[in-house]
């Protein structure tokens, strides 16, 4: 059976939505691994139910992470709860010149669905870069290549 990595993003002004297409191309690379990619504000539970892992990718805005992703984690935390979904999950956050706190705040957050983290958050700041791009990639496919190895 193929294993099922869900994009869950949010993206005001485009940048995160960069990433995660990045992230997406990346994911496709690897055999056997279906993409689930969702708007944070379409996602729900039941995708969350759906898929063996997960990647996170918006912006931080006011020091926090967007309203329209925090209202994703705000609607599915206690529908998740009591299923221990346990599932692996990556982290992209794109700011303007910091990203710190809204990285912190989906970590802290995540960890009591629970679902555990399983590669370094990226945080790309500024203006998105083909770097951003290639990490992005790289964390989507890499996150694949667990899910397909069963390593997570
Ligand atoms: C209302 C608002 C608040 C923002 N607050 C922050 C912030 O606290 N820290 C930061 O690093 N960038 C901040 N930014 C910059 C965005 O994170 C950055 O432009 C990001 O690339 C936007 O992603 P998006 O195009 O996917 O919406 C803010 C942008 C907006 C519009």
């Amino acid at each position: 059976m193929n294993k099922k990595l869900l994009i869950v993003y949010h993206s005001q002004s485009g940048a995160s939505w960069q990433l995660a297409v990045a992230a997406r191309r990346g994911a496709l690379l690897e055999e056997g691994v279906a993409v689930l990619w969702r708007r944070a504000w379409d996602a729900g539970v039941d995708d969350l139910v759906a898929c063996d892992g997960l990647l996170l990718v918006a912006p931080e805005n006011s020091a926090s992470v967007a309203g329209a992703m925090k209202d994703f984690l705000d609607r599915t935390f206690y529908p998740a709860l009591g299923q221990q979904l346990n599932r692996a999950y990556g982290l992209v956050i794109a700011a303007g010149n910091d990203g710190r706190n809204a990285s912190a705040q989906v970590q802290r957050i995540m960890s009591g669905y629970p679902m555990k983290l399983v590669a370094e958050p990226l945080i790309c700041r500024g203006e998105i870069t083909p770097q951003h791009k290639m990490d992005c990639q790289d964390l989507g496919q890499a996150l694949a290549a667990g899910l397909s190895l069963g390593i997570y």
